[in-house]
């Protein structure tokens, strides 16, 4: 008996659209993998297996033998809350992305270690002034979120000399990281932070948890960089402590609406370095290669792979 086809649900053009079938079909040639808007009434009837980028809710309703979802994205708050149905959701836990997302961490880490935007001003003013330098091994990072991406940021960074520290929800223990769970440990390892660094993923528990309360428990002079989603920033709390100069900078790749609008008046602040949402871009080859890994495996044992849980949101 033919297999069912493998839907692909998403928000994306036409040309993106296409990319994507291809190279997923690439790497999963003993399977027919099709745009759900190319899919007959009856086929969608048949669907066990769809692989979803931000999918209308009501696209993925319409497949009654659907037994699992794969995104293509590791971010899926949005699946999370505006999808009904209690289909699993498989997260793209990919080598590259974590790649990618380690070493933006560690490039901007750096950026703020050795003071960019201070010289940045100055070059402005032209001001010929050296500033304290300070070793890595002088420096304490600290990661909120310790999961595939948080783990492998805090590797890079601790290879380079930081001080690394991390807090997750579970305790962990992992080689030269200082963990921390908790309010207590947050508390703890906030105290101690020179440049924070937010992977956590958008939650009902950690949406706003970086206000005005969090910054508080940070020593003065520290620096926030949010590469996970915009709204785990509470923005008129982090406006306040640059303009009281508590906190020094904050590096922003993601925002509470992308893109950032043309009024937003952190585009103008010189406390902050707004970027794109490029710290972790999908990498077309290597996202298809590791979803049809987990197609593959599931084809073979019947055994959806580890998908989020929804009680937490992650
Ligand atoms: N800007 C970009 O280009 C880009 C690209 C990719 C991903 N992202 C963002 O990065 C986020 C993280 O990705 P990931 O793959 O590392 O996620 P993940 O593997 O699910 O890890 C999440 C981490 O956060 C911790 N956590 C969750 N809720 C918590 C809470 N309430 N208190 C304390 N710790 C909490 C988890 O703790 P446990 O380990 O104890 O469960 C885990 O360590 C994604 O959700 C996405 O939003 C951004």
């Amino acid at each position: 008996m033919n297999k069912p086809k493998i839907a692909l649900l998403g928000k994306m053009n036409h040309k993106q659209a296409k990319s994507w079938l291809k190279a997923l079909q690439e790497n999963l040639p003993e399977e027919t993998i099709c745009l759900f808007s190319e899919l007959s009434p009856a086929e969608r009837q048949q669907v066990e297996i769809a692989i979803v980028a931000n999918p209308d809710p009501a696209d993925v309703e319409t497949l009654p033998q659907l037994r699992w979802m794969q995104s293509l994205w590791s971010g899926v708050e949005k699946l999370v809350t505006k999808c009904q149905s209690d289909v699993p959701i498989v997260r793209m836990i990919d080598s590259k992305l974590s790649q990618s997302m380690a070493e933006a961490v560690l490039a901007w880490t750096m950026f703020l270690h050795r003071d960019m935007p201070a010289y940045a001003i100055q070059q402005q003013q032209k001001i010929w002034q050296s500033r304290e330098h300070k070793y890595a091994s002088e420096v304490s990072v600290s990661i909120l979120g310790l999961g595939s991406l948080g783990q492998a940021a805090a590797s890079l960074l601790h290879k380079v000399g930081y001080q690394v520290s991390g807090w997750s929800q579970s305790s962990k223990q992992l080689k030269n990281i200082d963990t921390f769970n908790d309010q207590q440990g947050l508390q703890q390892m906030l105290s101690n932070t020179d440049i924070l660094v937010c992977l956590l993923p958008l939650t009902e528990t950690t949406a706003g948890i970086i206000n005005q309360e969090l910054f508080k428990k940070l020593p003065s002079g520290a620096s926030l960089i949010n590469f996970s989603r915009g709204p785990l920033v509470n923005t008129a709390d982090l406006i306040e402590a640059l303009k009281s100069k508590h906190l020094n900078h904050a590096v922003l790749d993601v925002f509470d609406q992308e893109p950032l609008p043309d009024d937003s008046p952190l585009w103008s602040n010189p406390a902050v370095t707004v970027l794109p949402h490029i710290s972790a871009p999908s990498d077309t080859q290597s996202v298809s290669q590791t979803a049809a890994d987990n197609i593959k495996s599931y084809r073979q044992t019947g055994i959806v792979p580890p998908s989020v849980d929804r009680q937490k949101g992650y």
